[in-house]
């Protein structure tokens, strides 16, 4: 990881980078923004005089590099940090770590009045696009190892910067997992990755369950969908469990290692990226270990059931009907729709055996997702409008993005079987919406306590931008950290 340091004098001025701000009415576009630091002789007035020239707006995401051949600093880049909040820095931060990945070292003077949410934005925008996934040799990895953040109190920002780091770090331990190929990612491996990351943090307790565990207890919906694959399903339960909590919160994480689609096969297109489908776990795996890492004074208990979807003699078949936790039972027609099958199970052992004070799950769960609300955005559900707009705020605050969606009754008819309590794929109605009316039947006493984020869009971005990059974007992390430090 990029190596950030907070220092009130530069230690080096081989490129130096200065904020600069649009200028609303005036005739230059663009303005630097005083920063803290002193700078060398007439680089302030060559700052000044660039912007117009360059013709800059000012606006985050804009970098202009001049280069001084000879010149202390060698290379002064311009950075556009806009309206100077924190998603303006994050962006900024990102533009800053692409223009910059082929230098070695940057130093960057903040404004003087930079606010602490300014430090973290940035912080997570420079460790965010650096962020690469790569297996083997990386030949045009970035060179980029070093920025210096100058400030005029360094600890000042000490704690918006560890926040900072901590949620990128987590951030980025998702976006490994999601990326990680599903020959190497079974559940097995997955429960391992957090045990090894468990080990070094302290007072986290992880259990796993075995296939047989599962079957001793109950869990019929994740053994049915691991039961076509060699690799057999697990169940992660990691609690952090802090002394000073007063809040316990149950987060569920659907983790299909793989998705084919099950004997109801998905074609060619849509399983190419199936390896993306535990990114509900991986989130909530991390922002688990984040709240441990930042000692978050909130219980925190993570279910993440794991199983590969895949075609077998042993796979489980359309119109097999499957006993949950608990005993409800689902007739399930499409194995497709396997996501909400291994959550039901863990919904109902969080309700029955772990009664938190609130229970939210994320799911790559429909490709509907994105037909309703596009690349980007996730598409939540609760029944409590002071839950969801909670959520939602911190959603929105930590630059990720998230839509309410409503539980209509119209579509519960839907769910009805002759055969078994429930129907878990209704061919009728909006995709996204019955998979939440059916996961909202597991949710017993819990069910206006509940929040359901269909996560399957933002989970990846086609394409490099701004904090994200191409590939897994490890959504959820940054917002459920968030959001659980408001509970502190
Ligand atoms: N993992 C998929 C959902 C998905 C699709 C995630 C595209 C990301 C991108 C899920 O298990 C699934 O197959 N859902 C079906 C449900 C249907 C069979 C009721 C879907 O969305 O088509
Ligand atoms: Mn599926
Ligand atoms: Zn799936």
């Amino acid at each position: 990881m990029l190596a950030i340091r907070l220092l009130a004098q530069p230690d080096r001025l081989d490129v130096l980078a200065l904020p600069v701000r649009p200028v609303t009415g005036a005739e230059s576009p663009a303005e630097p923004v005083p920063v803290a630091a002193a700078l060398p002789d007439g680089v302030a007035d060559e700052a000044v005089a660039l912007a117009p020239a360059a013709r800059l707006a000012g606006t985050p995401g804009e970098v202009w590099t001049q280069v001084r051949p000879g010149g202390v600093p060698g290379r002064l880049l311009l950075l556009g940090v806009g309206a100077g909040d924190e998603t303006a820095w994050r962006k900024a931060g990102a533009a800053l770590a692409r223009t910059a990945k082929d230098e070695s070292h940057v130093t960057l003077a903040l404004p003087a009045d930079a606010p602490a949410a300014a430090v973290r934005g940035l912080v997570e925008g420079l460790l965010l696009a650096s962020y690469r996934f790569r297996l083997g040799a990386d030949e045009k990895a970035p060179a980029l190892a070093a920025v210096d953040v100058l400030v005029a109190d360094p600890a000042a920002y000490a704690d918006a910067v560890d926040v900072a780091r901590t949620t990128a770090a987590m951030t980025r331990l998702a976006r490994d997992l999601v990326n990680m190929p599903s020959s190497v990612k079974n559940p097995e491996w997955f429960a391992g990755q957090v045990a090894d990351a468990t080990a070094e943090l302290p007072d986290l307790h992880l259990r796993v369950r075995a296939p047989h565990d599962l079957a001793a207890e109950g869990f019929g919906g994740i053994l049915a969908v691991g039961s076509g694959s060699a690799s057999g399903p697990r169940l992660v339960e990691l609690d952090w469990r802090p002394a000073d909590a007063r809040t316990h919160v149950v987060l569920v994480g659907k983790g299909i290692t793989f998705d084919t689609g099950g004997i109801s096969i998905k074609p060619v297109p849509a399983m190419k990226l199936m390896r993306k489908d535990m990114a509900g776990a991986a989130a909530v795996v991390a922002a688990t270990l984040g709240a441990a890492a930042l000692r978050l004074p909130v219980r925190v208990t993570t279910l993440a059931p794991l199983a590969e979807n895949m075609v077998s003699g042993s796979a489980f078949r359309p119109g097999d009907i499957v006993r949950h936790y608990g005993g409800v039972t689902s007739e399930t027609t499409n194995s497709d729709a396997e996501g909400r099958l291994v959550l039901a199970d863990a919904l109902a052992y969080a309700v029955r055996e772990l009664r938190p004070d609130v229970l939210i799950d994320l799911a790559t769960l429909t490709g509907a997702n994105a037909v309703a609300l596009g690349k980007r955005t996730g598409a939540l559900y609760s029944e409590n409008d002071r839950l969801a707009g909670d959520v939602l705020a911190a959603v929105e605050a930590a630059g990720e993005a998230a839509w309410r969606m409503p539980l209509p009754a119209d579509y519960v008819e839907y769910l009805g079987s002759d055969l078994a309590d429930l129907y878990s794929a209704p061919t009728q109605g909006a995709g996204s919406v019955v998979a939440a009316l059916y996961l909202r039947e597991f949710t017993g006493e819990l069910r206006d306590r509940w929040v359901h984020v269909d996560m399957s869009a933002p989970s990846w971005s086609d394409g490099d931008d701004a904090e994200l990059t191409r590939g897994a974007t490890g959504w959820g992390v940054r917002s459920l950290l968030r959001w659980l430090a408001t509970l502190a």
